[in-house]
């Protein structure tokens, strides 16, 4: 695939009815011989659109218009690329906590929690958010997580944490202002619900800061597994991560997390874990939408903040 065609992905199937203004740079972008030429510069992992959108906003870069997006960037090449080497798309979105939590709530509880490619631990908190279905609201405080619910009751619980750890290759550190700046920056222009969800989330992460350990996740889940409490139902959980790591080691992370006592959650794009998308139940609409998995069975489509779950009949 061309980084055109990447962008062009990126504004059609993931941006559009989302974004507009990432739609239209995106777009931009594609058709842009100039811009082209600097991305493919850089190392094929390191041209994502959300990486050069991300890093362009944290500059304090336009992201409005085209035309000015494409002078800024053009003229803040040398600091936009430093940038794009060194930093990495790493969305942390509690929101996902929402579409998780009738998983989370009906195992056996106590819960201890691992989640791999944690980024900066935000979704290590599910017993600590409050969240709205509908009418129906469970727990208090900041943040509310909103989800639609189909197929499913909502949860009437929130799951008991005793044990929560994470695993990243770069973990953020929540109580550090840099590092929730970038986090701020990854999130799209018109979500400001998004933003104040993250600073509230952060917030919540930082009063109790999670136990993050820099690691891959096939070579260091073992280690970091094996410090679970006993009498606490281990849980592996990974959101929007496996779409990072190449299909072989993919196999090995699966091998692996099946071997492990507990449970394993998944909230992946369906192809991303090898599910044949057309084998599953039509998903709601056209737009991008995870499968919530638990043991590596498939039981819902989750669209990627966590605002949406539908459970499959
Ligand atoms: C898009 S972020 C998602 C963060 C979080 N799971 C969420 O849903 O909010 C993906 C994260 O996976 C991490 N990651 C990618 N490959 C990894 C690997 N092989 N081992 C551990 N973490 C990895 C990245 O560093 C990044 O923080």
């Amino acid at each position: 695939m061309t980084t055109a065609d990447r962008y062009v992905e990126f504004a059609t199937r993931e941006a559009h009815g989302i974004s507009p203004a990432y739609e239209r740079l995106a777009h931009a972008v594609a058709r842009d011989d100039d811009l082209l030429a600097l991305l493919d510069g850089l190392p094929p992992a390191r041209r994502q659109p959300q990486l050069l959108l991300g890093v362009v906003r944290w500059l304090g870069g336009p992201v409005d218009d085209p035309s000015a997006f494409r002078a800024y960037t053009k003229a803040h090449w040398p600091a936009i690329r430093a940038a794009m080497l060194t930093r990495a798309v790493q969305t942390n979105e509690a929101g996902r906590c929402a579409a998780l939590l009738p998983v989370l709530a009906a195992l056996p509880q106590p819960l201890a929690l691992l989640e791999v490619g944690a980024s900066a631990g935000l979704c290590l908190y599910p017993d600590r958010y409050a969240y709205r279905y509908g009418d129906h609201l469970l727990g208090g405080g900041d943040p509310v997580l909103d989800c639609t619910l189909t197929g499913t009751g909502p949860p009437t619980t929130r799951p008991e944490v005793v044990w929560r750890a994470g695993l990243d290759l770069n973990p953020l550190d929540v109580t550090d202002p840099a590092d929730v700046g970038w986090l701020d920056a990854l999130i799209w222009p018109e979500h400001t619900h998004r933003r104040a969800r993250l600073r509230a989330a952060a917030a919540v992460a930082a009063a109790d800061p999670p136990e993050l350990v820099r690691g891959d996740l096939v070579d260091d889940l073992p280690a970091l597994a094996a410090r679970a409490p006993a009498g606490a139902t281990l849980v592996v959980l990974h959101t929007s991560v496996l779409y990072q790591v190449p299909p072989p080691r993919r196999g090995a992370f699966v091998a692996l997390v099946r071997a492990l006592p507990g449970h394993w959650v998944s909230a992946e794009a369906a192809d991303v874990l090898g599910w044949d998308a057309d084998a599953l139940p039509a998903p709601p609409d056209g737009t991008l939408h995870n499968v919530l998995a638990l043991d590596g069975t498939p039981l819902a489509w989750m669209r990627s903040h966590g605002q949406e779950a539908h459970w499959f009949g």
